[in-house]
Parts: C-alpha cells; sequence; structure tokens
C-alpha cells in the first residue's frame, strides 16, 4: 500500500473514533461540563491530590520535565483550568509571557488569584478551546493537561498546530488508554472508588457526582500513548515523543511543528 494510501486510511480511523466519542459525549461537552467545572473549581487541586494518593505534583512535575522553555519565549496552556502548568512553567522560566484559556471563568478565577499570590501575571482568556482566538504562529510552546477527553481532540491539536510558530512545540499530558486489558480493568475499578470517595469528601455537587460514568466511559473510547503519537503525526507534527507512567495510565507526548510550516 502507498504511504499516502496508509496516511488516509489511518487518519479515516482517527476520524471515526473522534465522530464516535463526540456523538456519545457531545451533550456533557456542551451542557454538563461547566457546571462541574464551576463545582469542582473551589477543590480541583485537593481533590486530585486525594484521588491520585498524592501524586498529583509528581504527575505534573514529570510533565515539566518533558518541557523546554526559553526566557522571552510566548506560551499558551489550552484549558488551563487553575493554571497548574502556567505556574510550574513560570517558576522554571519566570520571564516567559503565559496565556491561559479554559471555558470555566471558576476555574480560571481560582488560577487568577493563585498567580496572584505567586506574583506572577497570567493573561486569561475566557472561551471554548475548539477555535483559538490567536493569530497563526504566534506560540513558541502549547500544552495542554489533563483535558483532552473532554475535547473533539483532532480539531484542537489543528488548532493548536495554526497557533503554533514553526519549529514550535506541543507538549500533552493526560491519562491515556492503557494498552494491556488487565491493567485497564484494575485501573477503572480503581478510579470508580476514587471518584465516589472524593465526591463524598469535598460534597460535589449532582452534575459533579452524575459525572463518574462519563469519566470512565471517555477513558475507554480514549487512545493509547501509541496511538496519541500516531494521531499527532498524521496531523502535521514531527519529533514525535512520548513517556508513559503507570503501565500507560498516565502519558507525556513531545511534539514539532515543522520548521518549513
Ligand atoms: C481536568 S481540568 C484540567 C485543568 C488543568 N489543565 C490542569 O492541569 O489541572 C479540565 C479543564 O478543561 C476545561 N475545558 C473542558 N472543555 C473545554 C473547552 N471545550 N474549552 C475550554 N476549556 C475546556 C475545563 O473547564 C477544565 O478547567
Amino acid at each position: 500500500m502507498a504511504n499516502g494510501e496508509r496516511a488516509l486510511q489511518g487518519s479515516l480511523h482517527f476520524s471515526d473514533r473522534e465522530n464516535t466519542r463526540e456523538k456519545l459525549f457531545k451533550q456533557v461537552w456542551t451542557e454538563e461540563l461547566n457546571d462541574v467545572f464551576a463545582d469542582v473549581a473551589k477543590y480541583y487541586d485537593r481533590a486530585n491530590h486525594v484521588a491520585s494518593l498524592g501524586m498529583w505534583n509528581y504527575f505534573r512535575d514529570s510533565f515539566l520535565a518533558t518541557i523546554e522553555l526559553q526566557g522571552g519565549q510566548k506560551a499558551l496552556d489550552v484549558c488551563a483550568g487553575t493554571n497548574a502548568v502556567g505556574l510550574a512553567m513560570l517558576r522554571k522560566q519566570p520571564d516567559l509571557q503565559v496565556t491561559a484559556m479554559d471555558r470555566s471563568a471558576a476555574m480560571q478565577e481560582v488560577g487568577r488569584r493563585r498567580a496572584e499570590q505567586e506574583g506572577f501575571r497570567i493573561e486569561s482568556i475566557i472561551g471554548d478551546v475548539h477555535k483559538l482566538p490567536f493569530p497563526d504562529n504566534h506560540f513558541d510552546v502549547v500544552t495542554l493537561q489533563w483535558a483532552s477527553r473532554h475535547l473533539r481532540i483532532m480539531d484542537v491539536v489543528r488548532e493548536i498546530r495554526r497557533v503554533l510558530k514553526p519549529g514550535g512545540h506541543f507538549y500533552h499530558c493526560d491519562m491515556l488508554r492503557p494498552g494491556s486489558r488487565l491493567v485497564e480493568r484494575m485501573y477503572y475499578a480503581y478510579l470508580r472508588v476514587s471518584l465516589s470517595v472524593t465526591a463524598v469528601l469535598f460534597q460535589s455537587n449532582a452534575a459533579a457526582r452524575n459525572c463518574k460514568k462519563y469519566f470512565i466511559e471517555t477513558l475507554s473510547l480514549f487512545y493509547s500513548a501509541e496511538e496519541l503519537s500516531q494521531l499527532l503525526r498524521q496531523l502535521g507534527f514531527e519529533d514525535v515523543s512520548s513517556k508513559t507512567l503507570l503501565r500507560g495510565m498516565i502519558g507525556f507526548h513531545r511534539a514539532r511543528k515543522p520548521s518549513s510550516y
């Protein structure tokens, strides 16, 4: 089979999976998630420390270790939430220009206060990241952590590629679908328990409690580390590399927009 044909077949395969994800989850994505994060904002970071058995900052630091930064660069954190990644990048490289974008004003308000407390400035844009309100070839670095399963990821990755400068880097971190069925089953069983425990501990509202099933379903229909690497290559990134933790449950990807774009 010719290379072009193989690439086309692969992209059809990803497009089919994206269509399935959208059909199943569109209602939650467009109508319910904002209510969930409006409630979760006030306890998001504490709940994640509990749910990850104290490994939350370790995951963030492992992600940060994959990110190369230079003074004066422009960085965009997509689905920035409470600014965990933006702040970690600024601690590493204080003269970075960081922009955060998220649809949840409540999550960004927590992020704004955290940045203020640490004496950093992060520009905040409230909006849907499926359309990034930035010019082409604008950022040196774009990051996306813990949010891809809530997105039409191919559309967002295309937008990220558009706003990156040629030679700029995209860094991605998320929970991924593990390669092994056994690990996958254990993973979902653990998530069911930990989501129930955090919902009780932090007195989640109905919207957040109802999302337990959604949360596991999005993961089971998401990509493994290898599949996500393929998807990034098909969408025009080069030098794609990945690292996983906990038998593929967590993955970090790094990808470069070609210099000749
Ligand atoms: C699990 S939080 C992750 C936050 C942050 N990246 C972190 O590492 O802690 C997911 C975030 O994605 C945001 N989000 C989900 N769908 C979005 C969309 N279509 N456009 C913008 N933000 C979105 C939510 O509002 C939420 O703040």
